[in-house]
């Protein structure tokens, strides 16, 4: 209600990366005093207690999680979990520093429930982050770490890169993901082919010691037989799957969002996210993370039904405003 009725008009009346700086700057500057993640919790709702599942070996408190891209530098671990998350996925981070695309880069598309983005990567750098995380306590519940590619990196130096920055914060993460499905790098989605896949996880492999588990995030727009053929590489390098990222594709928009590159997000990308699980899940055991367009219960039951052993969202959170984790999971409580 207080978000409908105040927060989201006055949110809504600012670019949408502003809105978006705003609310992190304000739960930012929240999150360091004792006391406030316990009102945040109040604030939103209370939330059901769910059974705790464990997947790759981590121990999720509920499946319902936070994607990659809302807190890409780390600087909400700690109070974000008041909002009822079972997980949160922070980045994606890159090895080196790098200011991301030119400003505006993210837009919403209200009548569509959706946002397009070409955020591009803006990250403070692996090492940054690292600290960052070293200095905060531990996050409430497990934390996954999504890993970029800086813009001006030679694709043939990406296993390198990857693998590096993979080490720098391997300690601070309960699970990492390769990202190599953003659609705002030039030439990054070229690496979900066979070999540059292949050879991403097996250099990250060869550092991970600890045996994270290491995850792989598509693209919701590879032709059949390179889905397939990454599940492949997947199955024999990594140990989950997120499915998926944001799609180039423009259905279920106005027909002027063509002449906006980025990737779109939200509830046009429902039915081919969950179609995409379902494919998975019928050529995989590997875990499935299923993301993309969950607004709703019915939506999150929807992904599990279809395959996934965890959701995530973002978009949703911008419509629905700080309760949607909350109301999710008492709707999934219900049903269950
Ligand atoms: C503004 C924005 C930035 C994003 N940044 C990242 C990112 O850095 N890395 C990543 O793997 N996914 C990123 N994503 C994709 C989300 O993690 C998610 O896969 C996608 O938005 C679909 O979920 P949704 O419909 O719930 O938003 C971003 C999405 C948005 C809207």
């Amino acid at each position: 209600m207080l978000y409908s009725e105040y927060a989201k008009p006055w949110l809504f009346r600012l670019d949408a990366e502003r809105a978006h700086d705003e609310v992190s700057g304000l739960l930012s500057l929240l999150a360091p005093f004792p006391g406030a993640a316990a009102a945040l919790d109040a604030l939103t709702g209370a939330a059901p207690t769910a059974a705790p599942r464990d997947i790759f070996g981590v121990r999720f408190p509920n499946p319902v999680g936070l994607a990659a891209g809302f807190d890409k530098d780390g600087r909400l671990v700690g109070i974000l979990p008041a909002l009822g998350f079972g997980f949160l996925e922070i980045g994606s981070v890159t090895l080196e520093p790098q200011p991301g695309n030119p400003k505006p880069r993210m837009f919403r598309v209200p009548e569509s429930r959706a946002l397009v983005n070409r955020m591009g990567f803006n990250s403070d750098g692996a090492r940054a982050v690292a600290r960052r995380l070293a200095s905060q306590e531990k996050c409430a519940v497990p934390l996954g770490i999504n890993l970029g590619l800086n813009k001006d990196t030679d694709p043939a130096r990406a296993p390198v890169d990857y693998a590096r920055t993979f080490r720098i914060l391997a300690g601070h993460g309960d699970y990492f993901v390769v990202n190599v499905s953003s659609p705002n790098t030039p030439g990054l989605r070229d690496l979900q082919k066979v070999e540059g896949l292949s050879a991403i996880l097996g250099e990250i492999q060869d550092a991970n010691a600890a045996k994270k588990p290491i995850l792989l995030k598509l693209a919701p727009d590879l032709a059949d037989e390179d889905f397939e053929a990454a599940l492949r590489v997947a199955e024999k390098l990594a140990q989950g799957l997120v499915v998926s990222n944001t799609t180039i594709s423009r259905d279920g928009v106005d027909a002027k969002w063509a002449t906006e590159s980025g990737g779109l997000s939200g509830a046009p990308l429902k039915v081919r996210a969950t179609a995409l699980v379902r494919k998975a899940r019928g050529l995989t055991k590997l875990p499935i993370v299923g993301v993309g367009g969950i607004e709703t219960a019915d939506d999150a039951r929807e992904r599990l039904a279809a395959g996934a052993d965890l959701v995530q969202l973002y978009t949703g959170l911008v419509y629905g405003g700080p309760s949607t984790v909350k109301r999710i999971l008492a709707g999934l409580e219900t049903a269950a």
